[in-house]
Formats: C-alpha cells, structure tokens, sequence
C-alpha cells in the first residue's frame, strides 16, 4: 500500500543526529502535520511542527509516557540504534546491541501497535545491509540488525491483515558519527532519507534506500529468500 506523507503524524526515534535528524527535515519538506522528536537529550526546533521528546528506547517507563503524549500515530520511524566494534569475544556486547537495535524496536512496535492500526499506519525499521550479511568488524551489531529484519518479517505477517505496512530499510554506509573513522565510500544521511520516505511513499516492503543499498535491491526483490518470506507468511494470513 502506498502512503503518502502529507498531513501525516510521524515518530521518528535518535532524531537529533545522522540520519535520525534528516528524517526530521525531509518529513518537513514532504508536508507532514507533526513529527515527534524521539532523543536522549533535550531538543529544540523552529518548525513548531516538530515535537521534542524524551525517548531513550530501552527506557519502559519513557516509552508508556510517550504513547500517552502521541496519542495519534501515523508513521513509527525505528531510527535509533548503536554500532560499537566487537569480535564477538564478549557476551554483554551482543546484548548491548540487541537492547537498543532489536528490543527497541520490538518494544515501540508493540506500545503504539493500538495508535498504528487504528490509523492504519506504516513502522518502518532502519536496518543494514549488514542484517544480510554480517560485517563482522561489528559483529555484535550485524546480528542485532540481522534479528530486528526477522523481527520487521514476522510484524510485517502478523499486520497486513490490519492495514499495518512494516518497512524494512537496508541502507547502506552512511556518512553520520555511526561511521567516523570508517574510510569507505558513504551516502549522505539526507539522501539516505529521501530514499526511505521515497521507498515508504510507493509502499516498498524492503527499501534499500542508497546507490550501495539499492544495487541489491533487484536481485533481493526476485530472490528464492524473498520468495519463501512470502510463502511463510501466508501460514498466518
Ligand atoms: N551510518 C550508517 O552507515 C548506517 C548504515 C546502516 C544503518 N544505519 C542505521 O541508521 C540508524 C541511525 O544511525 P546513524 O548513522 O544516524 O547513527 P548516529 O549518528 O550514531 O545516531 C544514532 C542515533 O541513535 C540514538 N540512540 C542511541 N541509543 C539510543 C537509545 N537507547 N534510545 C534512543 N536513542 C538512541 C542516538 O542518540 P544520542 O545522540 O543520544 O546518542 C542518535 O540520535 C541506526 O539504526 C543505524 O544502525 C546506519
């Protein structure tokens, strides 16, 4: 199902930095009526439309206060996310990665799932390439991505019957403090995010939103994986 983003009401979480901070800027310029600001940190705006709220995603209490705040929800953007180098060598590194970049997510998903179907609303998760295949410089990382895109699988089953569409974006390197340091050709974070509003726009289950990202897509699209994502999914429709 298509979207489009004018007059809707948008959250979009790690909003003041990287690419979080462009989706603020590009749903401004797509005629969103209010974004929702989700940061760790206080926050101000001239646009009135943005909303500033305190949102750490591994925070229960802060994510019941912001249902209560919201209210209506259109479009939940699971932006937020760490990146720290590991070699698997240590267990608390993975569920570090897994608290912010997998249960984030699962818990947002699950707090405004009532506000989304109600209006028939879109969650779009902002995964890696690394969710298909590891890196494994940030190996910790790579299999938190790689369980929130099983995860955006399952929620995208379980909610089509409910006019929920769920988004997965495969961006790829993107030129934000997450990959400082990291020599290697990089999207700029605004393209990045005209990528994944364009990709949300025309309805893409999978958006790759990056010229890195969107040479898999083809093949992704017609693969025997996502031929079998579909297969599965029709046990619960
Ligand atoms: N940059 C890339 O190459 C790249 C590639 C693929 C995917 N991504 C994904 O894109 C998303 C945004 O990354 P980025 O590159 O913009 O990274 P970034 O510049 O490092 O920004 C990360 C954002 O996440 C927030 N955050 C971290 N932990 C949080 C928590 N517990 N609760 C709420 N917010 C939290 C940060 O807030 P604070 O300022 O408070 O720390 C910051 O706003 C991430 O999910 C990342 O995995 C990035």
């Amino acid at each position: 199902m298509n979207m489009q983003l004018t007059d809707k009401v948008i959250l979009v979480t790690g909003a003041n930095r990287g690419i979080g901070r462009a989706l603020v800027e590009e749903a401004l310029k797509r005629g969103a009526k209010k974004i929702y600001a989700g940061t760790r940190t206080s926050l101000t705006h001239p646009d009135p439309r943005v909303v500033p709220l305190m949102l750490d995603v591994t925070d229960a209490a802060q994510v019941e206060k912001a249902v209560g705040a919201v209210g209506h929800l259109d479009i939940l953007i699971n932006n937020a996310g760490i990146a720290l180098y590991d070699d698997l060598g240590d267990r608390e590194m993975i569920e570090r990665h897994l608290a912010v970049n997998f249960f984030g997510p699962y818990s947002l998903i699950k707090a405004f799932l009532p506000s989304l179907t109600e209006s028939r609303g879109a969650i779009v998760n902002v995964l890696s390439v690394t969710a298909l295949a590891s890196l494994p410089l940030i190996a910790s990382y790579s299999i938190s991505k790689a369980a929130a895109f099983s995860l955006t699988q399952a929620f995208r089953a379980y909610l089509a019957g409910r006019g929920v569409n769920v988004h997965a974006v495969l961006t790829g390197p993107t030129d934000t403090d997450m990959t400082k340091g990291f020599e290697i050709p990089k999207s700029s974070p605004q393209l990045v995010a005209g990528g994944i509003f364009d990709g949300v726009e025309r309805g893409e289950e999978d958006i790759f939103p990056d010229p890195m990202s969107a040479s898999m897509a083809e093949s992704w699209r017609s693969g025997a994986v996502k031929a079998m994502e579909r297969q599965n999914a029709a046990f619960v429709a």
